[in-house]
């Protein structure tokens, strides 16, 4: 497994830069995986990271739709797995197909379908809730 990166944003800009930063070395048939608490930021860093992706509207969580599609550099679909009940319930979706297409895929509360992800996600996991530092560490999955 190829190191962590591991850094500290204390504001809700940071975390979105540095989702940009992520978002602006991504391309076709990248996943990225969000692993974080109720308001850890995970949106935050998705919508600096829709932007590195050449994405001009603002992302907003996907809760009821659970995925949400923005056009960049490539297409750009945003899963919230938050609401769902099941695995079976995510595959009837067709993430598979969407982690094997040509689009970058992001997801929030990716912890429920860790089986699902392929090898090669790019997981990021943010520790630290409401007005404290969060700690964003940033892993290649094997
Ligand atoms: N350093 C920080 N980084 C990110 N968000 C921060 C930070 N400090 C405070 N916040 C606040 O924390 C909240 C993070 O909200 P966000 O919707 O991004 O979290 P989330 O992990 O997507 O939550 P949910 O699980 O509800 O989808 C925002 O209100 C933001 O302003
Ligand atoms: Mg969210």
């Amino acid at each position: 497994m190829a190191a962590a990166t591991e850094l500290v944003s204390t504001s809700p800009e940071e975390t979105e830069a540095a989702g940009e930063r992520l978002g602006r070395t991504l391309g076709p048939g990248d996943v990225v995986a969000l692993v974080g608490e109720l308001g850890a930021g995970k949106t935050c860093f998705i919508q600096g990271l829709v932007r590195g992706l050449g994405v001009t509207t603002r992302a907003t969580s996907p809760t009821f739709v659970l995925i949400n599609q923005y056009r960049g550099r490539v297409p750009v679909y945003h899963v919230d797995a938050y609401r769902t009940e099941s695995l079976a319930e995510l595959q009837d979706l067709g993430l598979p197909e969407l982690f094997a297409g040509d689009g970058v895929t992001v997801v929030e509360w990716a912890d429920k379908l860790l089986p699902l992800l392929p090898p090669g996600t790019i997981e990021v996991t943010i520790a630290g809730l409401g007005d404290e530092p969060r700690t964003i560490t940033i892993r290649r999955l094997t």
